[in-house]
């Protein structure tokens, strides 16, 4: 983590860079409405076969089932997170609906959607932040899957904290020719 300003190698969109996982809310809720443009942003990604094998069950702040969702988080996660207003269970069907065969990309397909949902609500100015951090296995026995479905990751979501310029701790990137390679992959070892 680093205060420094977030400079790209080449020229991207403004929101693709600003996009950043808060660890503040301030405890007030969102609507309704402004939940369902998340998912209705994330209903529009791309996916193999578009089978569109996300699914995502919510809970808001209030519910009754929001201490099971919240009880499924890490400690470290629940200490920050208790002021959201919306916490998320991703969700994939591992399988494609038309041929029952094995998806070898419903985790990709997801996580593209979860991008999708993450940037409409930074262009929204609310604080999305993804969670691999809770009991998946737990996750699973809640929401009663059948094999054929995974659990993926959590989503908090709530309205932003905002910060004065500068006081925003945003993360920083590894470089490009660490993670793109023409025809072989390097391996950090073998550089
Ligand atoms: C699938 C996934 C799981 C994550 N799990 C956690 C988590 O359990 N706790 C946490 O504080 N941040 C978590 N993060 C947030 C990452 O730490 C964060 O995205 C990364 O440091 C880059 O920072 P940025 O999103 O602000 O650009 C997770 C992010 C993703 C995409």
């Amino acid at each position: 983590m680093s205060s420094a300003a977030r400079v790209p190698e080449y020229p991207i969109e403004k929101l693709l860079l600003e996009r950043n996982s808060p660890r503040e809310f301030t405890g007030e809720p969102i609507t309704e409405q402004e939940l369902m443009t998340l998912f209705e942003a994330a209903r529009w990604a791309a996916s193999s076969y578009n089978d569109q094998p996300w699914r995502y069950v919510y809970v808001m702040q209030g519910d009754s089932q929001w201490q099971a969702f919240f009880d499924l988080l890490v400690p470290g996660n629940q200490t920050w997170t208790k002021k959201a207003a919306v916490l998320v269970v991703v969700v994939s069907h591992k399988v494609f609906e038309k041929t029952g065969d094995v998806s070898p990309t419903h985790s990709y397909d997801t996580g593209a959607a979860g991008q999708n949902l993450a940037l409409q609500g930074f262009a929204m100015g609310l604080a999305v932040h993804a969670l691999g951090g809770f009991d998946f296995v737990r996750a699973r026995e809640l929401l009663k899957l059948p094999e054929d479905y995974a659990v993926e990751a959590m989503i908090s979501i709530g309205r932003q904290v905002v910060k004065a310029p500068g006081e925003q701790k945003l993360t920083q990137r590894k470089q490009l020719k660490e993670i793109v390679f023409r025809g072989q992959l390097k391996f950090a070892s073998s550089t």
